[in-house]
């Protein structure tokens, strides 16, 4: 039987580009969308064995649903690839009084690792080199103070890479093992805005690599074999900064605890 791989973020960007080359690796790939036709459209376009799932990653109630969803559908994930992500252009809260990026990019998966943890057997962290950045401010982070897209985006990167390493350790009596990646700087729609900001960043983002490129390296480590480690694309690299502070990462666990053990 094929391998099960489960990408979120799946129709378009790095995520498409993933989901593609995993069906070419002979995985079987549900593909995650949170728009139910762009998921479809997306799964039915990939050549391969590729199936929608509708997940969105905003609050904890959806990502509960997703869970349920992913459990009652595979007695094993061989490949979790949390790929989803968002660079917000204004802060905007979510039902649960988080900021949507700090949601999608830390809690979503924080929790899906959680809710799924007794059938996972490899998880691949997309994360972002700009993580370096970033402040991980416990009680300030989550709600978007001092809002600013880019460091707020680097700030929500910070806390999911802070988590990696515990998650790591967390799971290494059960076998399951956990990277993260920088995908490289990557052509895509991520932070795409309107107005003259946005023209320009059109403009820059046609030197980008491609999603395909920036998939090479996601897709290559599902079949990596160490845990709790950080790659810039293909090279494995040292957390820097921030990223290493033990006691932080501690805090920003409890805090990723609290706020989605209470909803
Ligand atoms: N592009 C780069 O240069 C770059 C560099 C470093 C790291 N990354 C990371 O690479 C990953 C993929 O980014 P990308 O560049 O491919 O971005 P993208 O083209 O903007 O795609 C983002 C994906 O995340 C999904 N998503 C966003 N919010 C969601 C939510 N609330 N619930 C469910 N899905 C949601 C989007 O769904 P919709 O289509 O419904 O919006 C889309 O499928 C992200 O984690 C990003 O931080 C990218």
């Amino acid at each position: 039987m094929a391998s099960l791989a489960v990408v979120t973020g799946g129709n378009r960007g790095i995520g498409r580009a993933v989901c593609a080359r995993l069906a070419a690796d002979g995985y079987k790939v549900l593909l995650v969308a949170r728009d139910p036709e762009r998921g479809r459209r997306a799964a039915a376009e990939l050549p391969g064995d590729v199936e929608p799932v509708t997940g969105d990653l905003t609050t904890v109630a959806s990502v509960r649903r997703l869970a349920g969803e992913l459990r009652s559908r595979c007695p094993r994930l061989d490949v979790l690839v949390h790929n989803a992500g968002l660079w917000p252009n204004r802060r905007v809260l979510t039902g649960d009084g988080v900021e949507e990026s700090f949601a999608v990019n830390h809690l979503a998966p924080f929790l899906l690792n959680h809710l799924l943890e007794d059938r996972l057997g490899r998880v691949v962290q997309v994360s972002a080199g700009l993580y370096v950045k970033g402040r991980a401010e416990p009680g300030r982070t989550a709600v978007g103070a001092d809002f600013s897209a880019v460091r707020t985006y680097a700030d929500t990167k910070l806390c999911n890479l802070l988590t990696v390493p515990l998650f790591a350790e967390r799971w290494r009596e059960a076998g399951i093992t956990i990277d993260a990646v920088h995908p490289g700087v990557i052509r895509t729609g991520l932070g795409d805005r309107r107005g003259p900001l946005g023209w320009l960043l059109k403009a820059v983002k046609r030197t980008w690599a491609t999603p395909e490129e920036g998939a090479a390296s996601v897709a290559a480590l599902a079949a990596g074999t160490g845990s709790g480690r950080f790659f810039d694309q293909a090279r494995e690299v040292p957390l820097q900064g921030p990223a290493r502070d033990r006691e932080l990462a501690a805090r920003i666990w409890d805090e990723a605890e609290a706020l989605t053990a209470a909803r």
